[in-house]
């Protein structure tokens, strides 16, 4: 149990924390979003592969619903997503800071 405490210690005090873990879609989490599992991990993959080639995955509850709205279209430009893409991108990370 001691090692990983000092090891995250080290990190935090290296100024390198080790990166939050982006939720995975599962069965909780689409019952409470009324989305589809499918959509959001279609969302997921997208965005852990497509939306994090410039820059680390934000954790989705790190920014408001409103600023995800806003910030996304633009973004899912950047990225050369399909519409489709992008609004399960959207959906899926609305229904992870829920
Ligand atoms: C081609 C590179 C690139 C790709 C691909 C990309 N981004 Fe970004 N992203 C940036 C840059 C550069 C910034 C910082 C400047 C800015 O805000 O425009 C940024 C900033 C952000 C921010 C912070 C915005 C803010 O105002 O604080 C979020 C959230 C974000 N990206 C989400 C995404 C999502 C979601 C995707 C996938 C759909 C994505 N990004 C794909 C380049 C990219």
């Amino acid at each position: 149990m001691k090692k990983p405490a000092i090891a995250l210690l080290i990190a935090v005090a290296a100024g390198c924390a080790p990166a939050p873990v982006i939720p995975a879609p599962d069965a909780a989490m689409a019952a409470k979003s009324g989305e589809k599992l499918p959509t959001l991990q279609k969302g997921y993959g997208v965005y852990t592969t497509q939306c994090s080639r410039c820059h680390e995955p934000m954790m989705p509850s790190d920014v408001s619903d409103e600023d995800w709205h806003i910030v996304t279209p633009g973004m899912a430009w950047n990225a050369g997503i399909s519409e489709a893409d992008e609004a399960a991108v959207l959906k899926y990370i609305l229904a992870a800071k829920q």
